[in-house]
């Protein structure tokens, strides 16, 4: 009995040690190849997601093709087609996450940014229709505004928040 329980115990160290060998096998060659690919995942390991870091990745992976259409340098545009590739990236940072006060995970796992796995990913292109569909068809047609040309964009609405505000904040207590 004794001897059985020792056994077992030397196995689960030798699958633990195996197995991190393995992990970090994994970790080296994300390292290696991640400024060259954009859709390895960033070299961020199993460490919690740093967005500096991602953004950091993804502008040395498209160095050079900055001002090249969206569409040429990325796999999945369906949108921001003619956007340049650069400012497609700042979209993303403050036209989108920070004006959801959220970061890129809420639409995307991270490293694979052409897929369509989040229904947030797909919910932020409708939400660029119906944007558009304010800005061109329905505030254009509101007579007696002050602006030539009344815009809206996602700031507009979230303010920082993913659920827009149906009332104002409460007042601080005095
Ligand atoms: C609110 C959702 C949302 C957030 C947050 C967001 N993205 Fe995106 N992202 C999108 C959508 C939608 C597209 C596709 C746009 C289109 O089809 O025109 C996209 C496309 C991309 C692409 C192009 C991928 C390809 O190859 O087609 C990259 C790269 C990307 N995002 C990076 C980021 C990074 C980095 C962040 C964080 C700083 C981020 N995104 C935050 C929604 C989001
Ligand atoms: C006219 C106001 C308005 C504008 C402009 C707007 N949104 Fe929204 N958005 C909403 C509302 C309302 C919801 C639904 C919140 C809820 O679930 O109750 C929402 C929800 C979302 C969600 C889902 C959030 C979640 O995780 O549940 C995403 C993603 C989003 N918006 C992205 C965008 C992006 C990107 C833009 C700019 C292109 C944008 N929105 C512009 C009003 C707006």
């Amino acid at each position: 009995m004794q001897k059985r329980i020792t056994t077992n115990w030397l196995g689960i160290a030798l699958v633990a040690v195996l197995s991190a060998i393995s992990v970090s096998g994994i970790l080296n060659g994300r390292a290696a190849s991640s400024a060259t690919n954009l859709v390895t995942p960033t070299e961020q390991g199993d460490k919690p997601f740093d967005q500096e870091l991602a953004l950091a990745n993804l502008r040395k992976a498209i160095a050079g093709q900055e001002t090249k259409p969206a569409a040429e340098v990325f796999k999945n545009i369906q949108i921001l087609k003619g956007m340049p590739a650069g400012r497609l990236l700042n979209v993303m940072e403050l036209g989108y996450s920070r004006s959801l006060g959220v970061n890129c995970t809420h639409c995307h796992i991270p490293g694979e940014w052409e897929k369509e796995d989040k229904p947030t990913k797909q919910i932020a292109r409708d939400m660029m229709g119906m944007a558009k569909t304010i800005n061109n068809d329905l505030l254009k047609n509101i007579k007696n505004l002050k602006s030539a040309s009344p815009t809206i964009n996602c700031t507009t609405c979230h303010r920082g928040e993913i659920k827009p505000a149906l009332n104002l904040p409460d007042k601080p207590k005095t």
